[in-house]
């Protein structure tokens, strides 16, 4: 039972915009074992970039208290990031913590796979997790390191999506950031690796977040090329969202291979049911995950207030919300990270801290 009393339905929280609040992600960790090159480019997250220090992060009681305070006003589901959430040895701990919480009909994992071995993704599953994204640009090799730049091998993260596969989990997703020029090549071989193969794809537009990814609307694969690329080979039927404020875009083949989604943030921006939230591994709120600063809730957790009181601030920073990065990036376009808009963009927070 969560230690505070859920609030009825019509006293929840709704942003400026009319927008409730339904999921949580929570970043455990902003480090990882790889670099994505749109993500943490070498350049920018190499032997200099300071990462949190440990004794900063949030204890796992202390996201337990925030979660509780957090299901109390709306959120029915949770999704554990990162920088890699595998690198905490103890997630099963927190996961195990978040899912005694009633409230809650949903607890994710969005992981990069590499180190999701066997016995991972069974003690995962039994802790309590439901469903598992995981990241993967290529099938081939030469490509699929070019993006990771560490030299991390192919093998090891389909490994780990049979891993996730032979797991039981309700649901496995691929997710694909697509780059023009980089890895467009691959969205054919990727769609028939994964056809009937129980994982879902999802095609994802490349998002100018954070400050140093060399984002450009010239190297963002749109999602109507995506699908034209597919479709031509495989045709494909529109499916209906699973829920209101979905972030994934539904298709499936019409010779019955199944599912596959696409992220359109750029071109298709889907900010008007935009209900989620996120929590940084030192405890910040972000309202958006193109903010440029967060609330310190971390702040109030060691201050000791009760649940009350952190379930009322927490609503009232929601109903100040009024964010909607990516429809005014749609109207007002930028086609760069350059010049005006470097400075522009300089305070904006990283996808590796926040946990995209
Ligand atoms: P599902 O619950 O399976 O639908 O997961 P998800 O797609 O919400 O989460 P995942 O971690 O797999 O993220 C997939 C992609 O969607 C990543 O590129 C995220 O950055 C992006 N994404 C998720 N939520 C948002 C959002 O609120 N805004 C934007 N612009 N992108 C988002
Ligand atoms: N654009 C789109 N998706 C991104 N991700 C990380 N950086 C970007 C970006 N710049 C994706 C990762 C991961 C998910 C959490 O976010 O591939 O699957
Ligand atoms: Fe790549 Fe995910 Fe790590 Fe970012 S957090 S560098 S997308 S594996
Ligand atoms: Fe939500 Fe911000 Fe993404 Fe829009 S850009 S969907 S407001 S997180």
């Amino acid at each position: 039972m969560s230690a505070a009393t859920p609030q009825s339905a019509n006293s929840l929280p709704r942003d400026r915009r009319g927008r409730p609040l339904r999921d949580l992600r929570v970043s455990v960790t902003d480090r990882c074992n790889f670099r994505c090159n749109y993500c943490m480019p070498r350049d920018a997250f190499g032997r200099g970039h300071r990462f949190l220090p440990k004794r900063e992060l949030l204890r796992f009681e202390e996201i337990e208290t925030l979660a509780r305070a957090f299901t109390g006003l709306g959120v029915h589901k949770i999704r554990l990031t990162g920088g890699e959430p595998l690198l905490r040895n103890d997630l099963e701990d927190l996961v195990a913590r978040l899912a005694q919480l009633d409230e809650l009909d949903d607890l994710a994992l969005t992981t990069n796979a590499s180190l999701l071995t066997r016995a991972r993704a069974d003690s995962l599953r039994r802790a309590g997790i439901r469903r598992v994204n995981i990241s993967l640009d290529a099938l081939d090799e030469r490509v699929y390191r070019q993006i990771n730049q560490i030299d991390s091998p192919l093998g090891d993260v389909l490994s780990g999506i049979e891993h996730a596969l032979g797991a039981g989990f309700d649901a496995v997703k691929i997710n694909m950031v697509v780059q023009k020029g980089v890895n467009d090549g691959e969205i054919l071989p990727m769609a028939r690796r994964f056809r009937g193969s129980g994982a879902i794809l999802r095609f994802i537009e490349f998002m100018d977040v954070g400050n140093h990814n060399r984002w450009s609307l010239g190297r963002v694969c749109t999602a109507r090329e995506i699908l034209e690329t597919i479709a031509a080979a495989h045709p494909l039927e529109a499916l209906e969202a699973n829920h209101r404020g979905e972030v994934a875009k539904r298709w499936r083949y019409a010779d019955g291979g199944g599912e596959i989604g696409v992220i359109a943030s750029v071109s298709e921006p889907f900010c008007g049911g935009c209900a989620r939230a996120r929590l940084s591994a030192i405890g910040e709120l972000y309202t958006c995950l193109f903010a440029v600063s967060g609330f310190d809730l971390r702040k109030w957790l060691r201050a000791g207030l009760g649940a009350e009181e952190l379930r009322a601030r927490i609503g009232a920073l929601w109903r100040g919300r009024r964010d909607q990065y990516s429809v005014e990036r749609l109207s007002q376009p930028r086609t760069a990270h350059s010049g005006a808009d470097a400075a522009q963009n300089s305070q904006k927070v990283e996808m590796s801290y926040i946990g995209g």
